[in-house]
């Protein structure tokens, strides 16, 4: 069994010693030259360089020194997988082979953007759901050519697609064929045995976690997962890893689709066409990756209606208390993208970020009013002293009674924080972000 409880992929640590390391300047395959590392992975790691002549950037990825004969294998192997595919929405493989030492080299283009994990985390963990649609339907595109090509990915998770640039359009790219499996009878070597199960488990489709073969809609199945974390900022399964998994093996429906407060309303057929992707029966998913994307581009092409407007409500449970604190920043403390990813750092796992005006900041917790909620608070307004020197702070505790908490209950305690505090207040829809 080789999978992953989370969609984690390390940055830079470099201190281990499975990593093969390249050192800067340093010629590989006789062509091309080490800039510098980029990330390391589960078999691999992998670094900026340049081609020796051209000057033309490169990936380059190495596998680790500790892989097992196989991941030895498949890592060979991802090359001439990803040399069958050529499209738009999936990386491109230049060039492979071996190092001196015998560790795998694996040449690809550069992409030069963020993996779809961190753009995720860098805005309060979700995305504007139109800009999630696109993304996602880029994917399903690469995945469909990979399909088409005779290849099941099997490893689809926001940390495997980065996202780029070309012109003005942000176009996603498919990476990570490192697990992938061809079905083709001849020139590819069978690496996987029944019953194994390979992957990251909250990605997983349920015939995959039961160790059943992987199926083009097994990767349908992990398009949905991402997708329903790109809109929601949650996973379908909440529980931890095994947790999880059982539910989905055993049928479980994932959690109903709420739309983050703050975020947009999105049509009710968004919703309905994720779940789809998500069914347990592998039968009863969209057929294939093209017939989603076209499915998901007409949506974008509509507006949220009442059932949307009804998914928003927050499921808050009844006699549930929420504790809201507000904190007036200096001046200007909110207009760079780089102060706000410290406050969504600062908050994750703890409490949920709001804007409360311009220079305002706000971080919703549950259960507020215990002893402990109390001392969250505590320690996020020292933090924020320690970063902003003198602020002012506000604090309300809402209770939520036997009525239905609702988004108009929380922009309205953000109105109320906001004066307290003498800022302007928010404008409606944009609590969050
Ligand atoms: N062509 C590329 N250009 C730029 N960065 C890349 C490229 N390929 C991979 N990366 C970066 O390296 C990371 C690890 O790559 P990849 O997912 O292929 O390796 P891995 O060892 O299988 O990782 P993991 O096990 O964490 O999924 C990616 O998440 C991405 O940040
Ligand atoms: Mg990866």
């Amino acid at each position: 069994m080789d999978v992953r409880d989370s969609d984690a992929t390390q940055e830079q640590h470099g201190d281990d010693v499975r990593t093969r390391w390249l050192e800067p300047g340093q010629i590989v395959l006789d062509r091309y030259i080490v800039d510098k590392q980029v990330s390391s992975g589960a078999h691999g790691a992998v670094f900026r360089g340049h081609t020796r002549v051209t000057l033309r950037p490169v990936a380059l990825k190495v596998e680790h020194r500790d892989n097992s004969e196989t991941d030895h294998a498949r890592f060979a192997q991802e090359a001439l997988i990803l040399a069958k595919i050529v499209d738009r929405n999936v990386v491109k493989v230049l060039d492979a082979g071996m190092l001196e030492d015998g560790g795998a080299l694996l040449v690809m283009e550069l992409l030069e953007g963020p993996t779809l994990r961190a753009m995720i985390e860098r805005r309060c963990g979700w995305l504007p759901w139109r800009e999630a649609v696109r993304l996602n339907v880029g994917v399903l595109r690469g995945v469909a050519a990979a399909h088409r090509a005779g290849v099941i990915h099997r490893d689809i998770k926001p940390s495997n697609v980065v996202v780029v640039y070309e012109g003005s359009e942000q176009v996603a790219k498919v990476i990570d064929f490192g697990v992938a499996k061809h079905d083709s009878d001849s020139g590819f070597v069978a690496l996987t045995v029944a019953g194994e199960v390979l992957g990251t488990l909250n990605y997983m489709a349920p015939e995959q976690l039961t160790g059943d073969p992987a199926q083009n809609v097994s990767d349908i199945y992990a398009i949905g997962v991402t997708l329903y974390e790109c809109l929601t900022g949650a996973l379908p399964y909440s529980g931890k890893g095994m947790r999880a998994a059982m539910a989905k093996v055993c049928g479980t429906p994932p959690a109903p689709m709420h739309p983050p407060v703050g975020a947009e309303l999105w049509p009710a057929r968004l919703s309905a066409l994720v779940l789809q992707a998500l069914h347990p029966d592998p039968t009863q998913r969209p057929p294939s990756a093209d017939a989603l994307a076209d499915e998901l581009e007409a949506c974008l092409g509509e507006s949220a209606d009442v059932d949307a407007a009804r998914a928003r409500e927050l499921v808050i449970p009844k006699g549930t208390s929420v504790e809201f604190v507000a904190m007036a920043l200096p001046a200007g403390s909110l207009s760079s993208a780089a102060e706000l990813e410290f406050i969504v750092h600062l908050l994750r796992g703890t409490a949920r970020p709001f804007i409360v005006g311009p220079d305002a900041v706000g971080a919703l917790l549950l259960r507020g009013g215990t002893g402990e909620s109390a001392s969250v608070v505590d320690a996020i307004v020292r933090a924020f002293r320690q970063r902003y020197g003198e602020i002012v702070v506000a604090r309300e505790r809402l209770e939520a009674g036997d009525s239905q908490w609702s988004e108009r209950s929380v922009s309205d305690a953000a109105g109320r924080l906001a004066k307290r505090l003498s800022v302007p207040p928010p404008p409606p829809a944009q609590t969050s972000r």
